[in-house]
């Protein structure tokens, strides 16, 4: 059975159709890109399978979980256990350290504030941040927010881990580090990545790489 599986999936916003009959299906373990251009329903998708949001109709099942089915108290819970969320904007809290971000996911997960820093310390040392656990995020550059945006999405051992653009606000070279980065973790760790890019070089880093064209799943690129 597959970690994500999705079976004609819509959604509209409004009058828009944003998800038109969307199916993929990922295995455990596996590290796909979802490319497509801007507006053709990436983030939606990434959405909709973390948890975020719901879907109009379709089958959604992740992690073994109907997710269509679940109310929405359930949604969340399965989010926080399940799901590391990385985004392009690195969604950090500026004046927090370090340790405090990345220990926040566990901290909702009710761990104990101590547990929580250690673990934070541990996932920190595996992104190469083990010597800057009490550095403000506002004092870090972008690629070194991102390796705590990729330690906070870590931290508490998801099974999936949804990346939206995560080297769309860095450099060419910083955004290579992020992504061996993200690729070596996921491997360690066993963790199924699906990252929502429109870079191909981006995408080259997976194992496979899925289309999005208007809200609908193309098997090859459109030319
Ligand atoms: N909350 C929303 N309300 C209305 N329209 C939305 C909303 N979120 C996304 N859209 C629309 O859905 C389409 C797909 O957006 P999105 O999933 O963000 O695409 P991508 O991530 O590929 O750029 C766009 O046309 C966008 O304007
Ligand atoms: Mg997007």
């Amino acid at each position: 059975m597959g970690i994500i599986e999705v079976s004609d999936v819509h959604k509209s916003y409004n009058t828009t159709a944003v998800l038109r009959g969307v199916s993929l299906n990922i295995a455990e373990g596996e590290f796909v890109s979802l490319m497509g251009s801007s507006g053709s329903g990436k983030t939606t998708l990434l959405n909709v399978i973390g948890a975020l949001d719901g879907v109009d109709r379709g089958a959604l099942h992740v992690c073994g979980e109907d997710l269509h089915q679940m109310e929405d108290g359930a949604r969340s819970a399965f989010r926080l256990r399940r799901i590391g969320f990385v985004f392009q904007f690195f969604n950090l809290l500026p004046h927090l350290t370090v340790r405090e971000n990345v220990s926040l996911p566990l901290l909702f997960l009710g761990v104990r504030e101590s547990e929580a820093h250690r673990r934070a310390g541990e996932v920190a040392d595996e992104v190469g941040l083990g010597d800057k656990l009490q550095r403000p995020i506002h004092q870090l550059s972008g690629g070194e927010m991102q390796r705590v945006g990729l330690a906070r999405a870590l931290a508490h051992n998801p099974a999936l881990v949804l990346a939206d653009e995560p080297t769309g606000n860095l450099d060419s070279r910083t955004g290579t580090t992020i992504l061996e980065l993200i690729r070596s973790t996921a491997r360690q760790h066993r963790t199924t990545v699906l990252m929502a890019t429109h870079d191909a070089k981006a995408a080259s880093f997976c194992d496979r790489t899925i289309h999005m064209v208007d809200g609908e799943i193309r098997s090859e690129p459109a030319h």
